[in-house]
């Protein structure tokens, strides 16, 4: 159908009460399964690359690296039946975040949620100037991704979570288009020593605040069974935990519009990967060895489209 502005997606995500995933990927074999999944879903597509990500597809360059996934991206959206957007990952680097503008992504995001909050703010509106002068949509980021233990005392847990009477003044401080708040959830395979616990209360009031399309970070699920399967061919996972995806679903009830889900994939393919070469160790064409890892991540792709609402929108 068309290559988007990432804008475009979440605006109507925010109306319709709906969340589209965000997938993070760093080459081929990735790209091609979350696309071929969102085809079948009938879903909206978001692809996002971290700064990493660039550095990695343009070899050390980051203008080589987002001209290399602009190309891409863009290049299959035409041919393909859905609406796809190109998103910049934690961007903390201007050099980057200029990168990936010139280049041709649909949006940007400013992080700058480790700085106090002025500063948070002056940051972040100097890239929305930048961004909005060349068409392109911006997120920022307000708390800290860090998991938050349930015994922290009330001023540590406000010390790392989103302040929501900040969250509008920063919203109309900015400009900033899309916003994502810390509730709790952290980066990676390990999100949750007990219980799986998000801070809703503190989400709810952050879209009563601002109205915006609203952005969960570190929200993966680190399926179980994908969990196992790895370490029965020979990984190293223990003690790993997500956000179960009842509790997303819980979360876009609440106004959350865009899931970033990056660790999910990495274990699907990792799995895959194992199996592939435990089951066939005869093998040597990366074209047949990669292939089971890309069965996997379409078919998580395809869930979370479809538990997050996104099945069928595009
Ligand atoms: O938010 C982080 C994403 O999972 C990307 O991670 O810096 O390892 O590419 P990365
Ligand atoms: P996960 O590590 O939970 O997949 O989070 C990814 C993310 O937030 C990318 O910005
Ligand atoms: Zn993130």
């Amino acid at each position: 159908m068309a290559y988007v502005n990432t804008k475009e997606i979440l605006d109507k995500a925010n109306k319709e009460f709906y969340a589209v995933p965000a997938f993070n990927i760093n080459n081929l074999e990735f790209f091609h399964a979350i696309v071929e999944g969102a085809v079948e879903e009938r879903a909206p597509l978001i692809i996002e690359t971290s700064e990493g990500a660039i550095k990695y597809a343009g070899n050390g360059d980051p203008f080589r690296g987002a001209k290399f996934f602009v190309d891409l991206v863009k290049g299959y959206a035409e041919s393909v039946d859905i609406p796809i957007s190109l998103h910049l990952d934690h961007g903390k680097n201007f050099s980057f975040i200029v990168a990936a503008i010139k280049a041709g992504y649909t949006s940007v995001m400013i992080d700058a949620s480790e700085f106090p909050f002025e500063e948070n703010v002056e940051r972040t509106a100097e890239i929305v100037k930048i961004a909005h002068a060349a068409g392109v949509s911006v997120e920022a980021e307000l708390g800290r991704l860090k998991g938050v233990e349930d015994n922290v005392s009330v001023d540590e847990r406000d010390a790392v979570l989103v302040n929501p009477d900040e969250a509008g003044r920063f919203v109309e401080l900015t400009g900033v288009d899309f916003l994502a708040p810390a509730i709790g959830t952290s980066h990676g395979a390990f999100k949750f020593k007990g219980e799986a616990k998000l801070d809703f209360e503190r989400l709810k009031k952050v879209k009563e605040l601002t109205g915006l399309p609203l952005v969960l970070h570190g929200a993966s699920s680190v399926p179980e069974d994908l969990v196992e399967l790895a370490n029965q061919h020979g990984a190293k996972i223990e003690g790993a935990k997500g956000v179960p995806p009842e509790m997303l679903k819980e979360a876009v009830r609440y106004g959350i519009n865009k899931v970033n889900t990056d660790t999910d994939l990495r274990i699907a393919f990792v799995a895959g990967l194992r199996k592939s070469l435990a089951d066939d160790p005869a093998q040597f064409d990366p074209r047949k060895y990669l292939k089971l890892g890309k069965e996997y991540v379409k078919k998580v792709v395809k869930e979370r489209l479809r538990f997050l609402g996104a099945a069928g929108k595009a």
